[in-house]
Order: C-alpha cells, then sequence, then structure tokens
C-alpha cells in the first residue's frame, strides 16, 4: 500500500495548515489538489468557477486526483468537495491513509470568512450554504475516511501528533497482514 497520508474535510478545518505540518513533521512532500487544479489551469479557483462552472471545475478535481496513483510517502491535502464523486472516494482509499477533519459550522464559517477565494461561500447566506453542505457531506467523508479527527478543541501540534500515531499503527498493521 502507499504510504500516503490523505487530508479530506469541508472547507475551513485546517487541511492546508495541518498538511504543511505534517510534510515538516515527516518530511514527506505536500501535494495540494487544490493548487494543482489552479497550476495546470493556469488561473485560480474562483476564476475556473465563475469562467467555466463547477462541473468542469470536478471533471479537473477527478482527473488530477486520478494523476496521483503513483505518489507514495506523500502528505496530499483535498479540496472539500472531493469526496462528491464515488470515484474519487475509491481513489482516495486506494491512495493511502485517509484523515477527515472534522470543525464545527460555527468555527468553519469564523474561519472561512476569513477571505473570499471560496466560490461556494461568496453567497448572501455563507452560515446556511456551510449547514447544508455539512448535512449532504457528513456521510460521504465518513465513508471515505479510516480516521475522523475533532479540531474544534485541538491545538494545531495536538492534531498533527495524532495523525502521524494513528498512520503509524495503521501502516504497521497492515505490513503485518502482507
Ligand atoms: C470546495 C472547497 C475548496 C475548493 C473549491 C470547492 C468545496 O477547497 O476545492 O472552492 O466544494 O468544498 P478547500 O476545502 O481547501 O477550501
Amino acid at each position: 500500500m502507499p504510504e500516503n497520508i490523505i487530508l479530506i474535510g469541508f472547507m475551513g478545518t485546517g487541511k492546508s495548515t495541518i498538511g504543511r505540518q505534517l510534510s515538516l513533521s515527516l518530511g514527506y512532500p505536500l501535494i495540494d489538489t487544490d493548487h494543482l487544479i489552479e497550476e495546470r489551469a493556469g488561473k485560480s479557483i474562483p476564476e475556473i468557477f465563475a469562467q467555466e462552472g463547477e462541473d468542469a471545475f470536478r471533471d479537473t478535481e477527478t482527473n488530477t486526483l486520478r494523476s496521483l496513483a503513483e505518489s507514495t510517502n506523500h502528505i496530499i491535502s483535498t479540496g472539500g468537495g472531493i469526496i462528491g464523486r464515488a470515484e474519487n472516494r475509491e481513489i482516495l482509499q486506494e491512495l493511502g491513509y485517509v484523515v477527515w477533519l472534522v470543525a464545527s459550522p460555527e468555527e468553519i464559517l469564523a474561519r472561512t470568512s476569513r477571505n473570499s477565494n471560496r466560490p461556494l461561500l461568496n453567497n448572501q447566506d455563507p452560515a446556511g450554504t456551510i449547514r447544508k453542505l455539512l448535512t449532504q457531506r457528513m456521510p460521504l467523508y465518513e465513508a471515505a475516511s479510516h480516521l475522523a479527527i475533532e479540531t474544534d478543541q485541538l491545538s494545531f501540534d495536538e492534531v498533527v501528533t495524532g495523525i502521524v500515531e494513528s498512520a503509524r499503527y495503521h501502516y504497521s498493521q497492515t505490513d503485518e497482514e502482507e
């Protein structure tokens, strides 16, 4: 099994920050699917949404995820909606150990309201959108992940330590099975 750690979770749950810290503490390179999408498209995510629409963004997201199939010993941070497609959930599971970062709607609202680079929340009622999308997505995050971590009450360091220990345990068990 490829020894990657993949971070999934709603917008504003800290995937990028935790990803960077995991990358530093394990010495694994960080791949951020949103950054890859922007690099490949030559434009920002808000521009892709505005010019090509969400479906086109989702197609690029799936292609980007597929292109990571050969990666090993990486930290992979993903966009919050990546779990929407069944195909993506399968690819995530094949890529390695999938960690779901969980945060409350209040915390998500506080963290995402600091900038406007998330097209899905750029509307009159971001709090309502967060609640609606969370309800739709919770079972999908759960289905796609090996581990869920509630982040509201934890420091970034505590989250990182928890992930590293759980991933080590997970991979020690999978080694024994082989
Ligand atoms: C999205 C989350 C964003 C980005 C895009 C769509 C979503 O990533 O992929 O704006 O559908 O939840 P972050 O979770 O990194 O904000």
